[in-house]
């Protein structure tokens, strides 16, 4: 026994003949921010897919909390509590910011198909205390305001959020993202990597997929570095900013000089 939270072990994905992830080894300890660097191409959203169970791994193990969840579907994932975010925007346009978080708690409901189907008393129950839950996540991302506007009608930084929002709703332990700030203007980082913080201090560890070496340098406790699907780094943020192979394969001699 390790002590992490996810166990990623000699995992390997291949497309045909294209390796897109190779005996990649890493763990995530319980509350920290884990990020996962590198170049467009390296691998990181494949990794993501296959943790979270939209890609079957053609080889390595991945365990979390001790168990194996290699075979099981996302959903049966998202339920232990393995909660993730897309690169691109995956809101619902066409339906309020509210009706989107309501489908990330529905994911945990306790009530069963049948129960729904009776359309018993204790179904109003929950609907009542799940859209509670609802607005209080809205607010706790900064949406309080936007619950019945449609998801299509926000700004993007504010979609971006709503993911976040639908994420938390799920109740997470471990929560992916990928990208969370691309596309969002600098302002909107900053507050967002607030709200990280945030996030956080609820308890809940983050394996995050970012662009932006501010906010991975700034929020992460560890930062792994992918390159052509081969792990080439692992370590402290100070220690991967200033790796030779990691200059070489992805910040560059610029970034290196100016944070050196
Ligand atoms: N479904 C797929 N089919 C074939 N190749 C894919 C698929 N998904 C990703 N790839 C390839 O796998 C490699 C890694 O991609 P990806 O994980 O998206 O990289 P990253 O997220 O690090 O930018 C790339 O060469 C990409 O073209
Ligand atoms: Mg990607």
């Amino acid at each position: 026994m390790t002590g992490a939270l996810l166990a990623v072990e000699r995992l390997a994905i291949r497309f045909g003949g294209l390796v897109a992830v190779e005996a990649a080894s890493f763990e995530v300890r319980e509350g920290e921010v884990l990020s996962l660097i590198g170049p467009n191409g390296a691998g990181k959203t494949t990794a993501f897919n296959a943790i979270t169970g939209y890609l079957a791994p053609s080889a390595g193990e991945i365990r979390f909390r001790g168990a194996r969840l290699n075979g099981l579907k996302p959903n049966q994932i998202a339920a232990l509590g393995l909660v993730r975010t897309f690169q691109k925007t995956s809101v619902f346009g066409t339906r309020t910011v509210l009706e989107n978080i309501l489908t990330g708690l529905h994911l945990r409901s306790r009530q069963g198909a049948l129960a729904i189907m009776l359309g018993l008393p204790s179904i109003a129950r929950e609907e009542r205390s799940l859209a509670a839950e609802a607005r209080r996540i809205l607010e706790f991302v900064g949406l309080g305001a936007r619950a019945l506007e449609t998801g299509g009608a926000l700004p993007y930084g504010e979609q971006r959020l709503l993911e976040i929002a639908v994420a938390l709703a799920a109740r997470p332990r471990l929560l992916l993202l990928d990208e969370p700030v691309s596309g969002m203007n600098p302002v909107e980082t900053e507050s967002f990597m607030a709200k990280l913080a945030e996030i956080r201090a609820l308890g809940i560890t983050v394996l995050l997929v970012e662009h932006d070496m501010k906010m991975v340098m700034g929020v992460s406790d560890r930062v792994v570095c992918l390159n052509q699907g081969r792990i080439i780094a692992a370590g402290a943020p100070a220690e991967i900013q200033r790796d030779p192979e990691v200059i070489r394969a992805y910040l560059g001699e610029r970034y290196a000089r100016a944070n050196a």
